[in-house]
C-alpha cells in the first residue's frame, strides 16, 4: 500500500491484519504511517541572536494504531523502538481540552476514555516518563484488552497519562529493562521491570514465538511502512542479513543491555570521506533525524559544503551543489554495511520551515542536513532518516540486532518465522568487537578546529538533546 500525501494517509491509518493470531507460524504484521505535524518550535536555543528567522518545528513520526479496551477505542501511537512503555492519553486530560477530546481524525483518536471499557482495570502503581525532546506523560498503570493488528491480547499493562505535553502517546517496543518503572533492586543484577510490556507480553502469551520484530520504514516517499512481530519478511531486504549484538553501554547497573545500541564503526561519503569511530549508537524509531558526535557531523556537513546554522543546529546548504559532489553515505556496523543515499538525508528547508509538505529536496532547494550534533555519548541516535535504508530486526530474547539493506518494495512478502533466532543471519565480521571511544575530540564549527574533550563514558542523568524534531529516547 503506498501513498503520497499525508492528508491521504490519515485516512489509511486504520490496522490492517495481516495474519490472524490462530494461523501457524503465528506472527503478526501492521502498517505504520508517517504523520505529519506542524506547530511552532518550542523556543530554538540560538547561540548567535544576530540570526533571527522564524523556524517552524516540522516533525515527523512513525504512527501506529492500537485498539484499547472492550469495546475497542481506536487510538493513534508513536511507535518508538527507544524506549518501553505504552501510554495513552486519557480522554480527561487537560492538555487536550479543546481537542474534542484527542479525536483528530474520523476513525482514531490520540486519547482513551476508560470510563466506557468494560474491561479496564487501573492499578495502584504510579507512571512517569521523560523523553529526549523535552516532553514527558504521567499517570498511573492499568490494566485493559489490546488490539495489534486483528491480534487480541487480554489484560495487558499499559500507562493511562492523565498529564503530559507529548503530541501522541507512545507505544514503546523495547526492552522490559527500559522500563520507565524498572527498578534497580540490590539483590539484582539487572534493573527489574514492573510489568510485561507488549512485546514480552505477545511472546509470554504464545502469540508470538519469539521477543522479536522487523521493522521497514520504507522510501521516504511513501507514508505507509510495517512492523512484523515474530517474524522476518524476506521480500523486504537485499543481501545477506548480518547480526551485531545490542551494546550494554550501563554495564555497571545492568548484566544484559537495555537498549537497542549497536556499535558504529565508520562512515564513508562515496570514495572523498572516510571518518572511524566507534561508538554505540540508539537504533530509535521514535527520533525522526541522527545525532552523532560534533566532529562526525561537522565533517559530513562540510565535505558536502554546508554551513552549520546556530537558528536551527543543523548544517544547511546547496542540496544540487551536494548531491554533486556525494551519492551515497556508507554506515559500517560491525563489518556490516548499509547505504544511505545522501538525497535521503537532506531535508527541504521549505518543509522544516512549513512551507511545503514535501520533505525531499528538489533543484535549487536549500537543504538542511538530517543530522544532529549529540551533546552526550548516550545522545548517539539514528533514528527514521537513516532507518529508512535498513530493514532492522530487534532480537530482544538474544541481545541482538539484524541487519541488511532494505529493499522498497511491493512484492509478495516472504514472511519467516522467527523461533529461537533470527532466520538466514550470519554474525558480522566484526560481531565480537565492542570496544568504545571513551574519547571524543569536540569540533569548532567557527574556527574549524578540533580539540580534545575529556568525555568520558560514564553513568550519566537523563538530559535532553535540543527538540527540534521528536526523540522519545
Ligand atoms: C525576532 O523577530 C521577531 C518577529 O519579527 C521579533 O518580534 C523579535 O523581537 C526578534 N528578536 C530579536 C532577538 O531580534
Ligand atoms: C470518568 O468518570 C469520572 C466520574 O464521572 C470522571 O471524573 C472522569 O473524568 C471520567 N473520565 C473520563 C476519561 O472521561
Ligand atoms: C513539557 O513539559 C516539561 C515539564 O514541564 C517542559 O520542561 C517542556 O518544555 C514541555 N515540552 C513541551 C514540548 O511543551
Ligand atoms: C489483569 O492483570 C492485573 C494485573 O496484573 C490482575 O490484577 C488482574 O487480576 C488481571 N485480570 C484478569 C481478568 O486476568
Ligand atoms: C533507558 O536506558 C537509558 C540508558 O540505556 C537511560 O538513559 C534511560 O534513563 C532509561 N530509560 C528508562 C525509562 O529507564
Ligand atoms: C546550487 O548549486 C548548483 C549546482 O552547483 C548551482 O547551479 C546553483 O546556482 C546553486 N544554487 C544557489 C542558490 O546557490
Ligand atoms: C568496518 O570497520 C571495521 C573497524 O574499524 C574495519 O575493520 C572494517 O574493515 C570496516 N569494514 C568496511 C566494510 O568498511
Ligand atoms: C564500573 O565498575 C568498575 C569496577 O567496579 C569501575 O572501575 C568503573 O569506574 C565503573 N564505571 C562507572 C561508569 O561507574
Amino acid at each position: 500500500m503506498n501513498c503520497y500525501t499525508a492528508l491521504l494517509c490519515l485516512s489509511m491509518i486504520a490496522v490492517r491484519a495481516v495474519s490472524a493470531a490462530s494461523v501457524k507460524p503465528k506472527y503478526v504484521e501492521f502498517d505504520i504511517a508517517r504523520y505529519f505535524k506542524q506547530e511552532d518550535l518550542h523556543s530554538c536555543p540560538s547561540s548567535n541572536s544576530a540570526v533571527n528567522s522564524s523556524v517552524a518545528n516540522r516533525d515527523y513520526y512513525y504512527q501506529i494504531t492500537i485498539g484499547i479496551g472492550t469495546p475497542p477505542q481506536f487510538v493513534d501511537f508513536t511507535l518508538d523502538t527507544g524506549s518501553s512503555d505504552l501510554w495513552v492519553f486519557s480522554a480527561d486530560n487537560p492538555a487536550l481540552l479543546g481537542t474534542k477530546n484527542g479525536i483528530n481524525t474520523e476513525s482514531s483518536a490520540i486519547a482513551f476514555n476508560s470510563n466506557i471499557s468494560s474491561t479496564f482495570h487501573k492499578l495502584d502503581v504510579p507512571f512517569e516518563i521523560y523523553y529526549g525532546d523535552r516532553t514527558y506523560a504521567a499517570g498511573s498503570l492499568v490494566t485493559d484488552n489490546l488490539d495489534i493488528g486483528g491480534m487480541k491480547i487480554n489484560n495487558a499493562t499499559f500507562a493511562l497519562a492523565t498529564t503530559g505535553n507529548s503530541s501522541t502517546g507512545v507505544f514503546g517496543i523495547g526492552f522490559t529493562q527500559n522500563e520507565s518503572e524498572a527498578k534497580y533492586k540490590e539483590s539484582e543484577s539487572s534493573p527489574h521491570p514492573t510489568y510485561l510490556n507488549v512485546p514480552a507480553l505477545m511472546k509470554h502469551e504464545g502469540l508470538i514465538h519469539s521477543n522479536t520484530y522487523s521493522l521497514w520504514l520504507n522510501d521516504v516517499k511513501a507514508n505507509i511502512g510495517s512492523i512484523l512481530f515474530g517474524a522476518v519478511d524476506r521480500s523486504k531486504y537485499c543481501g545477506q542479513m548480518m547480526l551485531v549484538p545490542f551494546y550494554n553501554n550501563y554495564q555497571n547497573y545492568s548484566e544484559h543491555p537495555t537498549q537497542a545500541r549497536i556499535m558504529l564503526n565508520g562512515i564513508k561519503l562515496d570514495n572523498e570521506l572516510q571518518i572511524d569511530m566507534n561508538i554505540a549508537v540508539l537504533i530509535d524509531s521514535g527520533t525522526s533525524l541522527a545525532y552523532l558526535p560534533e566532529y562526525v557531523v561537522a565533517s559530513i556537513g562540510s565535505q558536502i559544503g554546508f554551513e552549520y546554522d546556530y537558528v536551527t543546529q543543523f548544517y544547511i546548504g546547496n542540496a544540487t551543489a551536494a548531491l554533486k559532489k556525494i551519492n551515497t553515505v556508507q554506515l559500517n556496523f560491525s563489518g556490516a554495511v548499509i547505504n544511505v543515499a545522501l538525497k535521503d538525508l537532506l531535508i527541504s528547508l521549505s518543509y522544516v520551515e512549513g512551507l511545503s509538505d514535501d520533505m525531499t529536496v528538489g533543484p535549487n532547494d536549500i537543504a538542511m542536513l538530517a543530522l544532529g550534533i549529540a551533546k552526550e555519548e548516550y545522545q548517539y541516535i539514528l533514528g527514521d532518516a537513516f532507518m529508512r535504508s535498513m530493514y532492522a530486526v530487534f532480537d530482544l530474547d538474544n541481545y541482538q540486532f539484524g541487519l541488511a539493506q532494505a529493499k522498497y518494495t511491493s512484492a509478495k512478502p516472504d514472511i519467516v518465522p522467527v523461533i529461537a533466532s533470527i532466520p538466514n543471519a550470519i554474525a558480522a565480521p566484526g560481531y565480537a568487537n565492542t570496544i568504545v571511544d571513551t574519547f571524543m575530540t569536540a569540533y569548532d564549527p567557527k574556527s574549524k578546529t578540533h580539540s580534545p574533550s575529556t568525555s568520558t563514558l560514564v553513568n550519566r542523568p537523563m538530559q535532553t538533546p535540543n527538540g527540534m524534531f521528536n526523540s522519545t529516547q
